[in-house]
């Protein structure tokens, strides 16, 4: 899937959202995706935005949706409609195989990639399942639900593990990444690094792009 060596993805979750369009416009020439860190106030213990609020946004990064929710499989059809180039649930929201296999395949036949994320404390052992059917898999560096956290090195083993056992794999990272952050999450084997304060806090957000890029 990945032929870049890196893709930058920025997290809306920490730009002035009463300036989305504007916001997204500053970044879009740098970036390679956007990310949409959808929450129900449930899953994790924050609110954030639905499909509505991406209905008239102009871009032309492909839309990851990151979908930190209870019930992923209720909440696919309204990010089908405005585009979603990637829809990533949790492990930890769906146990079961076949209901993993059954969202995969939804996202799949509606023509997005799929994700499958892992918090901080769930290891690699917990998508063995579907990890061959996935396009994307989503390692935490933070307790999802808030943006400008601290970095958990923890994850990086998973991350090396991953790596070695699927080579070709696209390996997300999100949460804490920074300049210098974003050079150990690559070293581990990540391929896709997700940041919002980094990028939507910096005076210099092409610059702050392009730290994580060469990092
Ligand atoms: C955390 C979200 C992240 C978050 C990252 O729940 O999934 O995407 O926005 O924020 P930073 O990059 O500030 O840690």
């Amino acid at each position: 899937m990945a032929k870049k060596s890196v893709f930058i993805t920025p997290s809306i979750l920490s730009c002035d959202l009463a300036h989305l369009q504007d916001e997204v416009t500053s970044i879009e020439s740098y970036a390679d995706w956007l990310q949409v860190d959808v929450m129900d106030g449930h899953f994790v213990p924050n609110l954030s935005f639905g499909a509505p609020v991406l209905k008239h946004l102009k871009t032309s990064l492909p839309l990851d949706v990151h979908l930190m929710v209870s019930n992923p499989k209720e909440r696919l059809k309204e990010f089908f409609a405005v585009g979603a180039k990637n829809i990533t649930f949790h492990a930890e929201a769906v146990a079961s195989t076949a209901d993993r296999k059954d969202i995969i395949s939804h996202i799949h036949k509606a023509g997005a990639t799929a994700g499958i994320a892992l918090n901080p404390g769930t290891p690699v052992s917990a998508i063995g399942d579907v990890v061959d059917e996935v396009d994307l898999v989503l390692i935490m560096s933070v307790h999802p639900g808030f943006s400008g956290q601290k970095f958990m090195p923890e994850v990086l083993g998973k991350v090396t593990a991953l790596r070695k056992a699927h080579p070709e794999l696209m390996i997300q990272m999100d949460g804490g990444i920074d300049s210098l952050t974003a050079a150990e999450c690559k070293k581990a084997g990540a391929n896709n690094l997700v940041s919002a304060s980094f990028i939507f806090d910096a005076q210099d957000r092409k610059g702050a792009i392009e730290a994580l890029r060469t990092a």
